[in-house]
């Protein structure tokens, strides 16, 4: 019987992910639950849960979803465990990490007030993916917590989020940030690059202002480049620290399957340590017909235990081609353990859904 213990148990980072609606916030909030059951403090970054499990979460309606909230209900008093929540905020956690790298005020607030910088903090190509990561190295490095799991954006790949700190080095090595943070003079010179004719086409779109306001974002932004890249790079080995679990997530769709055939191929490729899969929304396997049941009863005549027979036959037939789409996904996870989660006939929005569903996980 596979179960998600150890990772529960001994790591202390765990990362969800894979393609979108297969239940990754659900399955973190559910790991949560475990953990603190198992006696651990433990806090679950969500990002954009359904409304009725942020509510469940204590997390509903709070302007201050951001910082860590205790979740009511899910361990008893005489143990140790405790479970927290909190939603993710990309803007907040970035303009936490340019106030961490910058070296005073003034320079932290030339890049948080600039106008760029407040137009496309939030919306950053990679920025969600990226800061879901950061929000779990500034938990991790608080030392407050004994596990830390972070739930992981819908990305339009859930590829994405292995590539996001990366995506933020490249993008500080790219010609045109490079040519836009060099002095005036080298500005100067450069005529006939990719930043003059970025600059242009801005400065046709978008008016003068913007140009300013543009250039002088990166020049602020400049100042904390080494630690932005410091960090990346810290970021990068926490992901792949042997205490760092990521458990991918998918359902038995085909096209989530594919992806999530990606997603594990990518984490074995970049090294990063892969502890389980979830599969999750699949049919449970209905008691097969003894020959002789089936054989009377598939000659019935019309009427509901007809339909009923039917309808056995149809739920077979899709819980036997569900697991065949999942044949190839399962043996490429290898060794780690696999959990199927079946498709429940309720939503899971509230801390008894969570709890009956980390009984199964672990
Ligand atoms: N095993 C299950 N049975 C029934 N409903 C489920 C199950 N798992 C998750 N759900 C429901 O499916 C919906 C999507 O789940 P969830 O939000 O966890 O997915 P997600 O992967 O985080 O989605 P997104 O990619 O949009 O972030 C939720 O309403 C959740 O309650
Ligand atoms: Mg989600």
């Amino acid at each position: 019987m596979s179960s998600l213990n150890a990772a529960v148990t001994e790591s202390k980072l765990i990362l969800t992910c894979g393609p979108g609606g297969v239940g990754k916030t659900t399955t973190a909030a559910a790991l949560g639950v475990a953990a603190a059951r198992a006696g651990r403090r433990t806090v679950v970054v969500t990002v954009d849960p359904a409304r009725r499990l942020a509510d469940a979460l204590g997390l509903g309606d709070d302007a201050a979803a951001d910082e860590p909230h205790r979740v009511p209900g899910v361990t008893k008093r005489t143990t140790d465990g405790e479970l927290w929540a909190l939603m993710l905020d990309a803007e907040q956690t970035f303009d936490r990490l340019v106030r961490d790298q910058s070296s005073t005020k003034k320079q932290a607030d030339a890049v948080l007030n600039n106008p760029v910088y407040q137009a496309i903090s939030g919306s950053l190509s990679g920025a969600q993916e990226y800061m879901a990561i950061e929000r779990l190295h500034q938990l991790h490095a608080s030392g407050e917590w004994d596990l830390v799991i972070v739930d992981t954006p819908p990305s339009r790949h859930a590829i994405d989020l292995l590539e996001a700190p990366d995506r933020l080095v490249g993008f500080l090595g790219h010609p045109v940030y490079r040519a836009l943070t060099a002095g005036q003079r080298a500005f100067a010179k450069i005529t006939d690059t990719a930043a003059s004719m970025f600059l242009w086409a801005v400065k046709r779109l978008a008016g003068p202002q913007i140009v300013e306001d543009t250039i002088g974002f990166f020049r602020s932004l400049a100042n904390i480049e080494g630690g932005l890249r410091k960090r990346a790079k810290e970021v990068s080995a926490l992901l792949r620290d042997e205490n760092t679990a990521f458990i991918v997530v998918s359902s038995p769709r085909s096209e989530a399957v594919g992806e999530a055939e990606h997603l594990l191929d990518a984490l074995h490729d970049k090294k990063f340590p892969f502890a389980g899969l979830v599969v999750n929304l699949i049919h449970p396997m209905p008691e097969p017909l003894t020959d002789d049941d089936a054989k009377v009863l598939l000659e019935l005549d019309d009427g509901p235990l007809a339909d009923h027979v039917d309808w056995h036959v149809e739920l077979t037939n899709l819980a036997v081609a569900e697991r065949a789409e999942l044949v190839d996904l399962e043996a490429l996870a290898g060794d780690v353990p696999v959990i199927e989660l079946p498709l429940l006939d309720v939503d899971i929005h509230d801390v008894p859904g969570l709890i009956d569903l980390s009984a199964r996980l672990v």
